[in-house]
């Protein structure tokens, strides 16, 4: 069988989207069968119309189906992306994650393989800050945390070891510097995954 990675992301504006995307795309390169979920949007109609770029996005959703708590059952690994907000993840991601409880006291969230992934507009606005939040779940869970770390010649020129990240000046689209940061981190849950979840099927 295939190794299970799902994707769940939180994205206004589209950035964390293209970046999930990508890390999909390097995933599925492996031969893993993938899902790319998204979570539900909260915040109020009015507040998003302030924003024309956040109400474009919306209005031209949905972009990937809402991920569910079997989601999380299903997978053997797993990528967490938010956009950077006020230095830590969207509300709208950390309540996706606020859901899994029960599943946590099940014991069923215990060594997965997981990564995470954000984006800011600046560089130094809490990119890692983030990453970091999204992996203090992982290690309450009891998950096995995979950094991005420099394991490829790209990721010193992309330079963020915590997890894949876009620094999106005056709003702009991930780059190809990103892009393929979020590519190798793809690749390379996946293939840790693979051989955690068959350490794992062997020990069973
Ligand atoms: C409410 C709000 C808070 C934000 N907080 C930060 C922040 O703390 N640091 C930063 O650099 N960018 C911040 N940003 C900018 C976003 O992180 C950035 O535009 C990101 O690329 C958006 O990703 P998305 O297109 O996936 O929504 C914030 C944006 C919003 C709307």
């Amino acid at each position: 069988m295939s190794t299970r990675i799902l994707v769940v992301y939180y994205s206004a504006t589209g950035n964390t989207a293209a970046l999930a995307e990508s890390l999909a795309a390097g995933a599925r390169e492996t031969g893993a069968d993938v899902r790319v979920r998204t979570v539900p949007e909260t915040v109020p109609a009015e507040a998003i119309a302030t924003n024309p770029r956040w109400q474009a996005w919306v209005g031209s959703g949905p972009h990937h189906d809402l991920a569910t708590l079997d989601d999380l059952v299903w997978a053997d690994g797993l990528a967490v992306g938010s956009p950077t907000r006020f230095g830590g993840p969207a509300a709208q991601l950390k309540s996706y994650l606020d859901s899994t409880g029960g599943l946590w006291a099940q014991g069923k969230l215990a060594d997965k393989v997981a990564t995470s992934f954000t984006t800011a507009s600046t560089q130094h606005g809490g990119l890692e800050s983030t990453l970091l939040a999204i992996n203090n779940v992982f290690y309450h869970w009891g998950a096995i945390v995979v950094p991005l770390g420099y394991a490829h010649p790209h990721l010193k020129e992309s330079g963020n070891p915590y997890g894949g990240s876009f620094v999106s000046r005056k709003s702009a689209a991930p780059d190809e510097l990103a892009v393929g940061a979020l590519h190798l981190q793809g690749r390379r849950l996946a293939t840790i995954t693979t051989h955690v979840a068959t350490g794992l099927k062997q020990a069973e």
